[in-house]
């Protein structure tokens, strides 16, 4: 498991105070932190209320509210495997089952060695292509597990 190491507080708070909007937000603020660091860290949510003059609690709801908002650092790269309608038709049920043999990870999130972050996706827009999977946002379609394992060894 990946130790997770969190910024330093003084960080989080430059983060949160130049934020380019006029209006600082929860919202706005979390966007922010998440922006700068591709999470939000667990200690950002008490400065975050501090500054905006709420409570943790609110912080947490609008947090927790939003699926975008993860709490715990990405991988280095992402992995989107779609299981859409014709995806699934494809055999991607199958091509999901050797990723997670090939990553060694049992459903979404970050592998040991916190390079890979997989995630499930229900369509990459790019149905005609199915099989579809991206890494790092780069689309590649009519795959099979041979291709993942070369274009991941290929990071
Ligand atoms: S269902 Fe997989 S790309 Fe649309």
């Amino acid at each position: 498991m990946v130790e997770l190491k969190m910024p330093q507080k003084e960080v989080i708070i430059k983060v949160i105070k130049n934020q380019p909007s006029k209006t600082h937000t929860v919202l706005s603020s979390l966007l922010a932190v998440s922006n700068e660091f591709h999470y939000i860290p667990k200690n950002s949510i008490q400065l975050i209320a501090e500054y905006t003059k709420k409570t943790v609690n609110d912080v947490w709801g609008v947090a927790s509210f939003y699926t975008n908002f993860r709490f715990t650092p990405p991988g280095k790269s992402t992995l989107d495997v779609c299981w859409g309608p014709s995806c699934h038709l494809m055999g991607a049920q199958k091509l999901l089952k050797d990723v997670h043999k090939l990553l060694g990870i049992n459903e979404e999130g970050e592998t040991d060695d916190g390079k890979i972050t997989l995630r499930y996706s229900t369509c990459l827009g790019a149905c005609a292509h199915a099989p579809v999977c991206a890494i790092d946002h780069k689309l590649f379609g009519k795959t099979s597990i041979n291709e993942i394992k070369d274009r991941i060894n290929d990071i």
